[in-house]
């Protein structure tokens, strides 16, 4: 009799045992099923699935950074530098431009990312002549110091303009992912006349009014001779880049968006770099007195950008502003087409 009990519940235990690995089975793979489903948007789609943070040892990063802000600051010794294999890598990514169009900031921002390490100055080697011929050496040695494992970014917007450029970084590494921060073109133009009048003005020298530089006075059209003008044509540049490099090596990001909300843009960019997503609302808070995103990146040190960036813009007449939107209208459509990523721009 007792016998027949302990079959019994040998029995319902061995039932209620398959029971549940079966339905622990099933869950298993539903939420792998679930993990495979990928967000439908054609620039997110085109970057690919986000990398596995396993490649990269990230806290060991996060804790080592405090090295890397000593060493910044030349307190580091050659043996520290030494011993931790710190090393001056060139960048595996550089901004290339647009001027004006925010890249302190997405420099700034992505620096907040513990794989990354930034070129605090804009080196502009591959823009002139003097810096060019002294060599990739004298390039390498302007780069800061990092692990093996972290990517070093640069930023000269000149690169975007220049016309030897994309040769030249082509040669140096021909798989380099190439960053392009834009803004409304117009707007751009203004903020881009607003840092050289600000200027002149330092040096108490007169300039003309953006209207009278941003239109031909016998025509009454828009003047391209103006930099100001041809820099926002950003299709006519990116055309030369992509004789060297196929579309796929460059990121355009909204400056616009960045301004206004930041985080999604830098996620984006974290997934084109192949970086694990770090950057979180956390490093990014809005400064209602400077108007802007500034960055935190921990408890004790956060900072915000230069008074030099957002700066006010001075008033331009609307139907200059209007002329200027026509004018930039057909290169926008031309360079949504291109890049694959569309602007609400007017
Ligand atoms: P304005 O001065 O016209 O407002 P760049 O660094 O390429 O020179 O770009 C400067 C622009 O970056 C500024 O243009 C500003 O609007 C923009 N910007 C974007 N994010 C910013 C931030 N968090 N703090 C300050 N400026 C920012």
């Amino acid at each position: 009799m007792l016998f027949k009990q302990q079959a019994l519940l040998r029995q319902k235990l061995f039932l209620l045992g398959s029971l549940a690995i079966g339905s622990l089975l099933y869950l298993v793979a539903r939420v792998g099923s679930l993990d495979r489903l990928q967000p439908i948007c054609p620039i997110e789609s085109r970057l690919g699935p986000p990398h596995l943070p396993e490649q990269i040892p990230l806290r060991t990063l996060q804790y080592k950074r405090g090295l890397l802000h000593e060493i910044r600051k030349g307190n580091a010794t050659k043996e520290q530098i030494r011993l931790h294999n710190l090393v001056q890598q060139l960048p595996r990514a550089i901004i290339i431009g647009v001027r004006k169009g925010g890249t302190r900031a997405l420099l700034e921002m992505l620096n907040l990312h513990p794989a990354v390490v930034k070129a605090s100055q804009e080196i502009h080697f591959f823009d002139n002549e003097q810096n060019y011929a002294r060599g990739i050496d004298w390039y390498r040695e302007k780069m800061p110091f990092s692990f093996l494992h972290q990517i070093t970014i640069e930023k000269s917007p000149a690169y975007f303009i220049t016309e030897e450029v994309p040769e030249r970084i082509f040669k140096m590494n021909s798989s380099i992912k190439l960053l392009i921060i834009v803004r409304e073109p117009t707007t751009r133009a203004v903020s881009d006349y607003t840092q050289v009048l600000e200027g002149k003005e330092r040096k108490n020298k007169t300039y003309h009014k953006f209207e009278k530089l941003a239109i031909d006075g016998n025509t009454c059209d828009v003047n391209t001779k103006y930099k100001a003008v041809r820099t926002s044509i950003y299709t006519k540049h990116l055309e030369r880049w992509l004789k060297y490099f196929p579309v796929e090596h460059f990121h355009i990001v909204d400056g616009d968006r960045l301004i206004t909300d930041p985080l999604p843009e830098l996620q984006l960019v974290e997934r084109f770099l192949n970086l694990p997503s770090r950057i979180s609302r956390y490093n990014l808070y809005f400064n209602a007195t400077r108007g802007f995103y500034c960055l935190r990146f921990n408890n004790v040190f956060n900072k915000c950008l230069a008074g030099s960036k957002g700066r006010i813009h001075p008033e331009v007449d609307p139907s200059v502003v209007a002329k200027l939107r026509k004018f930039f209208h057909p290169f926008n459509q031309k360079f949504y087409q291109i890049t694959g990523r569309t602007f609400n721009w007017p």
